[in-house]
């Protein structure tokens, strides 16, 4: 089919994607992600995960724990129209981060995403180091061996391209002013897996040819999560943008920029478009979330991982930052969900995934800079949440759909709304339907 064909049947099956039955949009879904009934199952929760499955992942499992999981709309990237697969329970999430992919969509916008390097790193840690100097060269004199000792301990993933690719010794003041540690950084190429246990066996594996090299003992051996020589990149364009807004997003981000305490909730509004995706997709959340977090203080002052520029009436976003995902190895090929999850962005590899999580972080920041930076975040945010205090406040589901019509009304005119507010209205709607 031709691109454009294509792309207005992606509009045409978004058409009110939130509003229509449960089914109807199962089925759209299945219509472009190729999904058999068994698959739509599976997305119901039917054997989403089986309890013998997730035996083998975890000790003393008792269950499974549900969550709700939806697909971020509108979303074109890099040219391609994708349903993004996100597990989540904050109300507002998916809805945000769709509603302002069409935003960028309807502006003519674009978002495109990358990566730069492909190293993750494991670190071999010697806590004193009585000569560093002498260690260091002893250790580069025969850094060929080790990285050859190296790759012979996964010999896998040699076999699929990757394996490690350079050694670098870091030296390092002790904190404590006890002397110096000396830090060999293994730089490995983990292939389409996230990489620590392989990385952690490396390091493990070379940890008597360091010693007997450099007389040395060696410490902790074990990957570290600040993944810097493997970052993936988005960007976004949108033209046409309103003075109020454009400026208004770039101010946030200055905000962001100059205050530790508002760089936090910027970047935990950017991880509000990934983290779901690795849930989604069975990856480390939080290794993700370390790396993120570290990258983002790499300078010493913690900073917004997202930028932000206004310039003659165009907006422009950039993301930049290490999302170290997986989509072999771990639990991602074996959890039932987590494939289909894979299955429904389309998604080839680690680095594909890793692009699809950076823009969709990208672009939820960017809605809720623009809702900040404009009409402010608790009118939306209230709004969605009127369902769950309507589901708290006790009613029924046939006396849903009025109490939230109500809770909306109140809120547009009171400007809040609460649970003690959706009871006592759940309260007078039953009295009313009673008499
Ligand atoms: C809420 O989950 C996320 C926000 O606080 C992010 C932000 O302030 O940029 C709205």
């Amino acid at each position: 089919m031709e691109s454009g064909m294509k792309t207005e049947m992606f509009e045409e099956l978004l058409r009110e994607f939130h509003r229509i039955p449960f089914d109807e949009r199962q089925a759209r879904l299945a219509r472009w992600c190729d999904l058999d009934p068994q698959e739509l199952q599976i997305l119901k929760g039917v054997n989403a995960l089986p309890v013998e499955t997730a035996e083998h992942f975890i000790e003393n499992v008792i269950g499974v724990f549900p969550i709700p999981m939806g697909v971020a709309t509108y979303f074109n990237i890099d040219g391609r129209d994708v349903f993004i697969p996100m597990a989540v329970e904050e109300t507002s999430i998916i809805a945000a981060v769709s509603a302002t992919a069409k935003w960028v969509r309807k502006s003519g916008g674009h978002i495109t995403t990358g990566s730069r390097g492909n190293l993750i790193i494991g670190q071999i840690q010697i806590p004193f180091a009585k000569d560093i100097e002498s260690s260091v060269q002893s250790l580069t004199a025969v850094r060929n061996r080790l990285m050859d000792e190296a790759n012979a301990i996964v010999p896998g993933l040699v076999a699929r391209g990757g394996g490690v690719r350079d050694l670098v010794f870091r030296a390092l003041p002790r904190e404590d002013g006890t002397g110096t540690m000396l830090v060999i950084h293994v730089m490995c190429d983990p292939c389409d897996a996230m990489g620590a246990n392989l990385i952690n066996q490396v390091c493990e594996g070379l940890k008597p040819s360091i010693e007997a090299v450099t007389g040395e003992k060696v410490g902790l051996c074990i990957l570290s999560n600040l993944t810097d020589g493997k970052l993936a990149y988005a960007r976004v364009e949108i033209p046409g943008v309103d003075a109020e807004t454009g400026k208004g997003i770039v101010e946030a981000t200055q905000f962001a920029k100059t205050d530790p305490y508002r760089a936090a909730t910027h970047n935990k509004g950017v991880l509000n478009g990934i983290d779901p995706i690795l849930i989604a997709t069975g990856n480390d959340w939080r290794a993700v979330e370390a790396g993120v977090h570290s990258f983002a203080s790499r300078n010493g002052s913690y900073q917004p991982v997202t930028d932000w520029k206004f310039e003659n009436g165009t907006l422009t976003g950039e993301f930049l930052a290490p999302l170290a995902v997986g989509t072999v190895g771990g639990v991602t090929m074996l959890h039932p969900t987590a494939r289909l999850a894979l299955k429904i962005m389309g998604v080839q590899n680690a680095e594909g995934l890793a692009r699809i999580a950076a823009a969709a972080g990208l672009v939820q920041n960017l809605g809720a800079l623009k809702a900040l930076a404009t009409v402010g975040i608790v009118k939306g945010h209230m709004r969605l949440h009127a369902a769950n205090l309507a589901i708290a406040a006790g009613a029924r589901e046939e006396e849903l759909p009025r109490l939230k019509e109500e809770l909306s009304s109140v809120l547009s005119k009171e400007k809040r709304i609460s649970l003690t507010r959706a009871k006592e209205i759940l309260e007078v709607l039953r009295a009313n339907t009673a008499n």
